[in-house]
């Protein structure tokens, strides 16, 4: 006789309990934003997404109850399922969630507890499926990573200061992360025996069962580097700077007809929608039914950085067709060459194509754009974060572009218009070509992949984004990575690339 044994119930506990005094700000510091979003809300969306987990629960700093709630209901996350106050201490606030989580359960029955600190934001989803995974054997799991600094242990001596005591065998030493995880029961135990000693003490909850329930086995689970703790105002930056870098995906439409449905009536202004990726993102929505007009020196004269020649195109257009829904700016020109050794004329193009055009562009598009509540797409290009020699006009001018979109899109988001920027790998463009001769077949990414990404993008409610469109999408299949290893990899794959 087979028997079936039903997958428990599976929580996730984030714990947001803490003021955290050493960031030092006046509000918690789960509820910084970060990236443009509250770092409890990066938090709850990686659960939210999590296919193993079923609900959630968040253990709140006291008086900020209001605010965890008001994120839920803006973001539409259906799996949290309470917000309460946490306690004095991390492990008062963890005593509290065995006691909501036990709550919801029928008598006798148990539970999957993940225990995950609200202030790590960028946990992968890889984890919490091995964190998962490993209950199925275990009762109780940590997540940690190898430490690459020696550890010492010290003790103060007066005045003197700290002195070595010990300095362990770093191959054996890890870093705790979180979640950690649980058996209901065993967690529930193991405070239960905590709660008679009075001397009780700990900074996590894995320690508390391998105090109080030594027979149990702790089951480590590989972390990642960068499931890093906000701690440390130096790490307010540097989850910005990581959140910036992972990639953001536009979602695809359902069907072909969904893209008719959206794009039909529309009106599409394509500048530099002669040739490459402007003439196929201009193909493309002509095909779903979109009045497009694709700009260019050699087609319409339209000379982009003639702010007369943007502002006549667009009143001409918009005389037209009544509305301008989307304004794309594709122009852009590479030339390659040290910076002493350029002429007035090729600095005075670089800046005036791919600095005061799309500054112009957007300047003239703000009218009708906020009339049908539209978007600016603008684009840059793969090297904008890291200037490189002999690109030093095109990557300084493309990295502006970023720093642009990011402005504008809070500048307009009163008005409902969305500005975005594509940052496109090395792709197959007569301008690229122009720059660099005929490259191997199958090492550049088509124009017309990156016009589509450029559609998806354009029919989506993102705003402020740099969506990076890459040969290969690692972030998709089975083997899914988390955006951050992709971004991570991509940018090493990306040293050499323009
Ligand atoms: N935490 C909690 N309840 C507490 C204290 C901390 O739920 N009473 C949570 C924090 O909100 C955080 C996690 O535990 O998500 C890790 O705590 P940590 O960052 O070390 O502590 P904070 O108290 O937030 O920060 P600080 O020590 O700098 O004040």
């Amino acid at each position: 006789m087979s028997e079936h044994i039903a997958t428990p119930r599976t929580t996730a506990v984030v714990l947001a309990g803490g003021t955290g005094q050493r960031v030092g700000l006046s509000i918690p510091k789960q509820l910084l934003k970060i990236a443009g979003k509250a770092v409890i809300e990066h938090t709850l969306a990686i659960f939210e997404r999590a296919p193993d987990i079923d609900d959630i629960i968040v253990l709140m700093a006291p008086g900020h109850v209001p605010d965890v709630e008001r994120i839920v209901e803006k973001a539409g996350f259906t799996k949290v399922s309470r917000v309460i106050e946490g306690g004095a201490t991390r492990n008062e606030t963890t005593e509290l969630a065995i006691a909501a989580v036990g709550a919801d359960l029928a008598e006798g029955e148990d539970a999957n507890v993940l225990f995950h600190d609200a202030v790590r934001p960028l946990l992968s989803q890889r984890v919490i499926a091995d964190c998962v995974e490993s209950l199925r054997r275990y009762q109780a799991v940590d997540v940690a990573i190898p430490s690459a600094d020696t550890i010492i242990v010290t003790r103060t001596h007066g005045e003197d200061g700290e002195f070595i005591t010990d300095v362990p065998d770093r191959s054996r030493l890890r870093r705790g992360q979180t979640p950690q995880a649980f058996k209901l029961s065993t967690i529930r135990r193991a405070y239960e025996i905590a709660s008679g000693d009075p001397n009780f003490q700990a900074t996590d909850d894995c320690s508390v069962v391998l105090k109080y329930l030594p027979d149990v086995p702790i089951h480590v689970v590989a972390g990642d580097e960068y499931n890093m703790k906000v701690t440390q105002p130096v790490d307010v930056f540097i989850a910005d700077k990581l959140f910036q870098l992972a990639s953001t995906a536009a979602p695809t439409q359902v069907d072909e007809d969904a893209y008719r449905a959206l794009l039909k009536d529309k009106t599409l202004v394509v500048f530099g929608g002669s040739y490459g990726i402007g003439a196929d993102i201009a193909a493309i929505a002509k095909s779903y039914g979109a009045k497009v007009f694709p700009l260019g020196r050699s087609t319409t004269g339209t000379h982009v950085e003639n702010p007369e020649h943007v502002d006549d195109a667009l009143s001409r257009i918009y005389s037209e067709t009544g509305r301008i829904d989307y304004v794309i700016n594709t122009a852009g020109v590479l030339r390659i060459g040290k910076l002493a050794e350029a002429d007035n004329a090729t600095i005075e193009e670089a800046l005036k194509v791919n600095y005061l055009a799309p500054v112009q562009i957007a300047r003239t598009a703000y009218k009708y754009l906020a009339e049908t509540k539209g978007q600016l797409l603008l684009y840059t290009s793969s090297s904008y974060t890291r200037g490189r020699a002999d690109y030093s006009l095109y990557s300084s001018t493309k990295a502006a572009m970023v720093n642009l979109t990011q402005a504008l899109a809070d500048e307009w988001a009163g008005e409902g218009i969305r500005v975005n920027c594509i940052n496109p790998e090395r792709t197959a463009t007569p301008m690229r070509t122009k720059a660099f001769g005929t490259e191997p077949e199958g090492s550049l990414l088509s124009s017309e992949a990156v016009a589509r990404t450029s559609l998806d993008v354009l029919l989506s409610e993102m705003t402020g984004h740099v969506i990076d469109v890459r040969q290969q999408d690692p972030t998709a299949g089975a083997a899914a990575a988390s955006g951050f290893e992709a971004a991570l990899a991509s940018v090493l794959d990306r040293q050499g690339d323009v």
